[in-house]
């Protein structure tokens, strides 16, 4: 097993389902953060997640599991817990453990995409994840794909930052891309490239303009001869494999074929790009001292904003400082 400096899992919102995933009254079962988790949508189209394992005798309530009234009802014996994961039901008894409890996870349901929000110390989400009006305004044909990846998260977020690997590993590019604009704000970060973009014989100027949310999103705006956005929604399986899904949006023209054919090419293009990077996230460390050369510098600037997202273990002095004395 790999270690890296940095601790498994971000802070922040994470896709745990696209919306069409989980119907009215659907159930799924999925494993982020290295916990079961369960999926569900009531009658009142709001959907919850929930760790998945029932306080009373450890069923999975994903596997079987039927939603009754906006509550979900445990396959086992019947117990049902509404979205906040409150017990509102034990069969044939007249008493409800005050314990008998699931741990619900925030959510947000935007651009088609369930998120979840993950904190390790527990506190509640401080940023929001923005409307993509091109999602939304039904004028762009979308699609998505995506895989398993056996990296740290953090992987891919440095992945647009690291200048240097693209002309390198990436056949799509003839040079170096030019960082053009930088933007820290809060939990927000911008950043746009300028490359040289090859494709086939054609080779064009390019502008990628990333909007970073946390580690989760990337929303990322392509201008060059074909423009088009692609929505990155990353989130760790466990402590070394991330569920990495992403999607691809085209202008839709009058000649609707066209643009379903070019929005499948893009993504098709994109997953050929990443499909560059894969080995080498799948086999290399994350040095907590890497020897570093010059044009390395913006990817240091950025994890330096990035690190909010992480909360590293106090030293010993400091957790026992925060320890309260017994006889204090
Ligand atoms: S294990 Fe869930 S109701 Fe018994
Ligand atoms: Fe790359």
């Amino acid at each position: 097993m790999r270690t890296y400096p940095i601790p498994p899992y971000p802070n922040g919102w994470f896709r745990v389902a696209f919306s069409d995933e989980v119907p009215v009254n659907g159930v799924k079962p999925v494993k982020y953060f290295g916990r079961d988790l369960v999926i569900f949508r009531g009658e009142d189209r709001q959907a919850r997640v929930m760790d998945a394992h029932c306080p009373h005798l450890g069923a999975h309530v994903g596997m079987g599991g039927k939603v009754v009234d906006n509550t979900i009802k445990c396959p086992y014996h019947g117990w049902r817990f509404d979205g906040s994961g409150t017990c509102v039901e034990v069969p044939f008894s007249s008493k409800i453990p005050p314990q008998a409890k699931l741990n619900a996870w925030p959510i947000v349901e935007r651009n088609g995409v369930i998120f979840a929000h993950y904190h390790a110390e527990g506190f509640a989400p401080d940023f929001e994840i923005p409307d993509i009006p091109e999602y939304n305004s039904g004028q762009f044909a979308h699609g998505r794909t995506g895989r398993m990846i056996r990296a740290h998260i953090q992987e891919t977020q440095e992945n647009m930052i690291d200048t240097g690997h693209f002309n390198f590993i990436h056949h799509g590019f003839r040079e170096c891309p030019k960082v053009v604009e930088w933007q820290e704000d809060g939990r927000h970060f911008r950043v746009a490239l300028k490359a040289l973009s090859e494709y086939g014989p054609f080779v064009s100027p390019a502008t990628f303009s990333f909007d970073v949310y946390g580690v989760g999103l990337q929303v990322v705006h392509v201008e060059a001869k074909m423009s088009f956005v692609i929505v990155f929604v990353i989130t760790p399986i466990d402590e070394e494999s991330m569920d990495f899904r992403f999607m691809v949006l085209f202008k839709k023209s009058r000649f609707r074929i066209f643009s379903a054919i070019m929005q499948r090419v893009l993504m098709n293009r994109v997953m050929a790009e990443i499909s560059e990077d894969i080995p080498v996230w799948e086999n290399k460390t994350f040095p907590s001292r890497p020897v570093l050369a010059e044009q390395d510098r913006d990817l240091i600037r950025f994890r330096k904003w990035n690190h909010q997202f992480y909360s590293f273990p106090k030293p010993r002095a400091e957790q026992a400082a925060s320890v309260p004395s017994e006889r204090a």
